[in-house]
């Protein structure tokens, strides 16, 4: 599988929301590099959990600085954060949605990790530079 490369776009300008994301993006790449994911349940599991962890962390530091900034789509990201735990915790709980999840873990996590980053967070940092809330760089 293809690893998730945090790329200079990935940037939101916000250092622990970046710093976060990076360790979003080395979980996710934890995964990937597990050869047989089908068979290898238990390692499969365990890293799940640590990244559903470290979302859950990670997406209620996100909104704090949403609303601190009084960003207007705050509702909008907030839900998709709810939807993307949710898909998470389902797979987790029912082995039918973890078998599903394991046969499009590639895409699940780029959609998940790094497309939410590139249009939703990514929203939000255009927003905020366009606002001088935070520097452009
Ligand atoms: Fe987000």
């Amino acid at each position: 599988m293809n690893k998730l490369i945090f790329t200079h776009d990935c940037n939101i300008g916000i250092e622990i929301i970046d710093s976060q994301h990076q360790l979003l993006f080395a979980i996710a790449n934890k995964l990937f590099s597990i050869q047989y994911p089908q068979e290898q349940n238990d390692k499969v599991l365990f890293l799940l959990e640590h990244l559903l962890n470290n979302m859950t962390i990670h997406f209620r530091t996100e909104e704090q600085i949403l609303l601190k900034y009084d960003f207007p789509a705050y509702t909008k990201h907030k839900q998709e954060h709810a939807e993307i735990l949710l898909q998470i915790q389902k797979a987790l709980q029912c082995s039918d949605c973890m078998s599903k999840l394991l046969q499009n873990l590639d895409v699940l996590l780029n959609k998940w990790i790094k497309d939410h980053i590139l249009t939703e967070d990514k929203a939000f940092s255009n927003w905020a530079k366009s606002t001088g809330l935070i520097k452009k760089k």
